[in-house]
């Protein structure tokens, strides 16, 4: 059983993104062998065109994923481009996917709908996406909602080229948590880098205490009881609760008596003795950049065997390899 997910280096790491993704990579990891995790950096270039900022980006992302738990012993974590296979089976794989199913995914359908002209990467962004999946015979792919769609893609790819050509790829699962699906932002709508309403997992913790207090809320006064339905301040302070904490404020809620200040606080105080320890590892771990680097080059070694096995593979059954 293969689990693989990817996570584009586009920013440094928001409480979306770690519980709405990032968790579930550290929750399924159990074996170097069977848990391949790695930083879409190639993705990450439909977007990002500042050499500096995306090479940043990347050992970023490689830092903060070890510091939230993700363990070289029981993962293996690499870098998109250092296994370039991929982009050698992301061809293969665009020679049989139709043009309609790009069309009706959602990061180009959005692009397009604004009026904005796209690259053809982010046209083929879900074939890259496949190939990275495909690659490694992966089972499961962890992944937040959004990519849900993709994953779908990637069946379909998968499907359509078996095929034509006979047995190639292991057909993929999507596995997305449900209760965290959605995080909310400082605003109430999806927390995202791109809406500015995000909390950075690793934020200066005065910034952080600053964003907290920001959180849009209703005007209440302090003695009415409040709702804690989609009450998206409620929703936050409970990804850092324990249930206990999190029944006790569904009850001070239906009592009243409170401003919404004071849970701000109270969050915030949970949010950073949540990460504490992660925030300790990451100190720990820029100290030694030479060590992440053995990592990634460790990861790299261990993806690019089995990704030659897969594209050797494929390339057989559909006549590229063999004459
Ligand atoms: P952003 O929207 O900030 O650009 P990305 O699209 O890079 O984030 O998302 C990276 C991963 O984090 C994806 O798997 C995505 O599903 C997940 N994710 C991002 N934002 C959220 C959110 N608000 N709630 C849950 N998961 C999220
Ligand atoms: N598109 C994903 C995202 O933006 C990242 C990604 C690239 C990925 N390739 C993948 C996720 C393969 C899972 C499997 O979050």
């Amino acid at each position: 059983m293969r689990i693989l997910s990817g996570i584009q280096p586009t920013g440094r790491f928001h409480w979306g993104n770690y519980f709405g993704a990032i968790r579930q990579y550290i929750d399924l990891q159990n074996g170097q062998d069977s848990a391949f995790y790695f930083i879409a950096n190639l993705h990450a270039l439909t977007t990002i065109r500042d050499r500096e900022l995306l090479a940043r980006n990347t050992f970023d992302a490689a830092v903060d994923l070890l510091a939230l738990g993700l363990d070289p012993d029981r993962a293996t974590l690499f870098v998109q481009s250092d296994v370039p296979e991929v982009s050698e089976l992301c061809w293969i794989l665009m020679t049989t996917t139709p043009m309609g199913l790009l069309e009706r995914c959602h990061a180009y359908k959005d692009k397009k709908s604004k009026g904005l002209t796209a690259d053809a990467g982010l046209f083929t962004y879900p074939v890259l996406m496949a190939a990275d999946i495909l690659l490694y015979d992966s089972n499961l792919v962890p992944v937040g909602e959004d990519q849900k769609q993709h994953v779908e893609v990637c069946r379909d790819i998968a499907g359509s080229f078996n095929n034509s050509f006979g047995e190639a790829f292991v057909i993929p699962e999507a596995y997305i948590v449900k209760d965290t699906a959605k995080v909310p932002g400082l605003d109430g709508g999806k927390m995202s880098k791109s809406y500015g309403n995000s909390v950075e997992v690793f934020e200066d913790l005065k910034l952080q205490k600053k964003k907290i207090m920001s959180i849009t809320t209703d005007s209440r006064p302090i003695e009415s009881p409040k709702d804690p339905e989609g009450d998206h301040l409620f929703q936050l302070y409970s990804l850092f609760a324990s249930t206990e904490q999190i029944q006790s404020l569904e009850e001070r809620y239906k009592r009243g008596g409170f401003g919404y200040g004071e849970i701000k606080k109270e969050l915030a105080i949970l949010a950073e003795s949540f990460f504490a320890a992660a925030r300790q590892r990451r100190e720990e771990l820029i100290k030694k950049p030479e060590d992440v680097k053995k990592i990634l080059n460790d990861g790299a070694k261990k993806a690019s065997k089995k990704a030659a096995e897969v594209l050797t593979r494929v390339k057989k059954i559909c006549g590229v390899e063999g004459r």
